[in-house]
């Protein structure tokens, strides 16, 4: 299948990282040696794993690599909970196109910026109570998870009552390996019996909520959302909503602290702030692998033949340590210009729905952390934060910070 030198046996994915900040070393040698790589994933399926940025970038956007073959009865799975073809990144177009076009509709960018003072609100009450708590305290709970999940909730209309629930079934649902299958299906269950009710709730009594926007597009005429792409939407945007979002500002707060020289340069120069958010989105992303996809008709990726039938993996964050597009790859550089666009949002047509809120929140969050607390510091040794493992979405656990 492939001219290239390949390893004897499969690797076992996903890759244990040897600590919360380092990525795992295989990406590097697999993208200099092997850079479409066999492995094997929890579920027992045999997949190709792509780790250098071209390839990587080809299999997100080219369309013979399809999401909707990965939600068919028997396909490959990274783990073994059942994926569903009414959601949206399980969708190729013509379906894809349609669903998107209508929540982009909704989803705009004008909505997430007129979400910046409320988040500005929401950040500064979060950092007044870690200053009134006192150092040194764990941001992860203090910051890094309250925020978005707030900010995911408000904007969906979701009661913030919830909050611990919805964080709990999502944390299952993400789990992929950790957990046995009844737990994961538990949990799906959970959330769509929740947001069916509160869709039904939306129906009745509609808000100024992006919910209530869905739910009015489920009812109109022309080309409508069905009852069941509807509520997968809700459960996507919920999940991915908060999640990523809280492991990529308590792993941008690690690399800064553990980079005191270019926490020094943000402090300094505010204005380069949104330069700074890329830059650790490239460097520290929330997770290693974009979706999985199968090809629908035999692809050259490199030197490599895929064939028609193949699981296909591509990992964004060894895309973004390629040497071949970015200058010093395994440097943390807030003013890095001139190199590639970082691939941690994805390309193509799944390209993160959430990047502008995503965005909004990193600059908001780590631009007034570091204002309020220009003294601080990790308060136990960078080697002892824990992070979570089993996961594909992945960050540290707890973060405790002194100032
Ligand atoms: C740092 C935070 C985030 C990261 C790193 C991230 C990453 C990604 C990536 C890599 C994809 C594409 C997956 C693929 O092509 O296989 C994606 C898709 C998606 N994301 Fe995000 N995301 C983040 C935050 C958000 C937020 C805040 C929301 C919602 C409010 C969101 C909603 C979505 C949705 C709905 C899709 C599916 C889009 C489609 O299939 O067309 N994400 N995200």
């Amino acid at each position: 299948m492939t001219d290239t030198p390949v390893d004897s046996s499969p690797l076992a994915y996903p890759f244990e990282r040897p600590s919360a900040l380092e990525p795992c070393p295989h990406y590097k040698r697999l993208r200099e040696t092997n850079p479409v790589a066999d492995i094997t994933m929890p579920s027992g399926s045999d997949a190709l794993l792509v780790t250098d940025y071209d390839s990587v970038r080809t299999v997100l956007s080219d369309a013979r690599f399809s999401r909707a073959a990965t939600a068919r009865p028997g396909a490959p799975r990274i783990g073994t909970e059942p994926q569903n073809a009414k959601n949206l990144l399980s969708m190729d177009p013509p379906e894809h196109t349609r669903v998107r076009r209508l929540v982009s509709r909704e989803f705009t960018a004008r909505r997430v910026e007129a979400l910046r003072p409320r988040i500005q609100i929401l950040t500064d009450e979060l950092l007044d109570a870690m200053e009134q708590q006192g150092s040194p305290t764990d941001i992860v709970p203090a910051l890094a998870f309250p925020l978005p999940v707030t900010v995911i909730c408000e904007l969906l209309g979701v009661p913030l009552g919830e909050r611990e629930q919805i964080a709990e079934w999502s944390g299952t649902v993400l789990s992929t390996v950790s957990l046995p299958v009844e737990k994961i299906v538990e949990a799906h269950v959970g959330l769509s019996t929740y947001l069916g009710g509160l869709i039904a709730a939306k129906r009745e009594q509609p808000g100024d909520d992006l919910l209530s926007a869905l739910v009015s597009i489920n009812e109109a005429d022309a080309e409508r959302l069905d009852e069941e792409e509807l509520l997968h939407l809700a459960i996507t945007l919920l999940i991915a909503g908060h999640e990523t979002t809280t492991n990529q500002i308590a792993n941008g707060v690690l690399a800064l602290l553990t980079n005191p020289d270019q926490f020094e340069a943000v402090l300094s120069y505010p204005g380069a702030l949104p330069t700074a958010v890329e830059e650790l989105l490239r460097f520290v992303p929330p997770g290693d692998e974009a979706t999985l996809r199968i090809t629908t008709e035999d692809v050259k990726l490199g030197d490599t033949l895929v064939p028609a039938g193949t699981a296909v993996l591509a990992s964004l964050a060894s895309a973004n340590r390629d040497s071949g597009h970015f200058t010093r790859p395994d440097t943390l550089d807030v003013s890095r210009t001139g190199d590639a666009q970082h691939l941690t949002f994805g390309i193509g047509i799944h390209y993160c729905l959430g990047a502008g809120l995503a965005r909004l929140e990193l600059e908001i969050v780590i631009g007034s952390l570091l204002r309020r607390f220009p003294t601080l510091r990790l308060a136990v040794p960078a080697d002892q934060i824990p992070r979570s493992s089993g996961r594909l979405i992945h960050g540290v656990t707890s973060l405790p910070v002194a100032w």
